[in-house]
């Protein structure tokens, strides 16, 4: 009986201590944490970003979208670079230049930890990827100009809410969407990387972000906490500004970055804060692009911008002051908006020469756009269309 309890004791002593030495064996392994999700994306161009639990060197192979299997042939490579030199980082960005528009591509991630790095050497550990074994390989396609029509989502003012965002985007055919944006205030603070990704982006990822793109236009909360100034190095675009401008099919798209809604000497900012500086630099960049062949010759001009022009608070009023009298200029035939927490229409006026559609924090608008019309629907969480908004292509684009 006694040698019994022993070998039971044993047996015991030796599955806690596998337990606990597997339970280290995996924690001390690479993995990928978060992503990949696409970023920037352009008819020449995207950026990939994901998240490592260890520093890494990264890299993607990228394949055709044709009938061979993703290990047919050994897949050119593109590394995280910066500087001449592979970047070491747990947060990776690879950006693939040179691509076709109009053009889908098959990829794989991979990071490779990085255990050291004294003198001239380097020792490197494992090597983690995507799996193209038993899944089906990651896939995007560039954008095209000459797209005859597209369809497009906008979101805004979720604050973390993944459920909301969730319900909102349920039932979306992603393989008939083109992109989304994220209108500003997807979480009311960035305090940590686990925060901005339990917010809103793990739930993006899941849903749509590996293979659709997101554009986001930064909101005033983004611009909170900790963590803000850190923001724009999850968000690559495709000026490096959080302000820029992209063409998918027969829409030119600006995005502009509203900053805070109230002055920047405000005690809640605890003096960090420059905006009125910054929305004039952007008001350059603007006047600049909107003089550009490709945005003229776009048959729809549509501005995403968090917070309306409505002059009431400090931020609207900036907004108002520094880049109406350019839009104005511009043929703009819609500017999309949140910040409010509630819908607003306007239509054009003596002050504002396009219409304004803000859009409720708890409902999504859904464009269908081609070169004569732009068709709007905006539903609920129950998805049942609420309203719906139909414009026609200005006659001012160039041919
Ligand atoms: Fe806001």
């Amino acid at each position: 009986m006694k040698k019994m309890i022993m070998n039971v004791r044993s047996l015991l002593l030796i599955t806690v201590l596998l337990s606990i030495s597997m339970s280290l064996f995996s924690q001390s392994r690479i993995s990928i944490t978060h992503g990949p999700y696409l970023q920037g994306l352009t008819e020449d161009e995207v950026t990939i970003v994901w998240t490592t639990n260890k520093m890494a060197i990264s890299w993607v192979e990228l394949a055709p979208d044709d009938e061979t299997h993703f290990y047919h042939v050994p897949r050119p490579q593109f590394f995280s670079e910066s500087y001449g030199f592979k970047v070491v980082d747990s947060v990776h960005m690879v950006k693939l230049k040179d691509l076709k528009p109009n053009t889908s591509y098959r990829y794989r991630i991979y990071s490779q930890e990085v255990l050291s790095h004294e003198a001239y050497n380097i020792t490197y550990g494992r090597t983690v990827a995507s799996n193209v074994y038993s899944e089906t390989p990651l896939k995007f396609t560039t954008n095209n100009p000459q797209k005859e029509d597209i369809s497009f989502l906008v979101l805004n003012d979720i604050h973390g809410n993944n459920e909301l965002m969730d319900s909102l985007m349920t039932g979306i055919r992603w393989d008939k969407t083109d992109l989304v944006f994220f209108n500003g205030d997807m979480t009311t603070d960035l305090r940590s990387e686990k925060k901005l990704f339990d917010d809103f982006l793990d739930k993006t990822v899941t849903l749509f972000a590996k293979e659709t793109p997101f554009y986001y236009a930064r909101g005033n909360h983004e611009t909170r906490g900790n963590f803000a100034t850190t923001f724009p190095r999850y968000f690559p675009t495709p000026t490096g500004q959080l302000y820029y401008m992209f063409r998918q099919g027969p829409v030119c798209f600006i995005v502009l970055d509203c900053g805070e809604d109230k002055p920047d000497s405000d005690i809640e900012y605890s003096g960090i804060v420059a905006f009125d500086n910054y929305r004039t630099e952007q008001a350059k960049w603007l006047e600049k692009v909107i003089g550009s062949d490709e945005f003229q010759q776009s048959p729809f001009k549509v501005v995403i911008t968090h917070i309306p022009p409505f002059g009431n608070w400090h931020g609207e009023k900036e907004i108002l002051d520094k880049f109406v009298p350019i839009l104005n200029k511009a043929n703009i035939d819609l500017m999309l908006c949140g910040h409010l927490h509630t819908p607003v229409y306007r239509e054009k006026s003596d002050t504002v020469n396009f219409p304004i559609l803000v859009n409720h924090n708890r409902e999504m608008i859904n464009i269908q756009a081609n070169k004569k019309q732009m068709d709007i629907q905006i539903s609920n969480s129950s998805r049942k269309q609420v309203k719906s908004f139909h414009f026609k292509a200005s006659n001012n684009s160039k041919p």
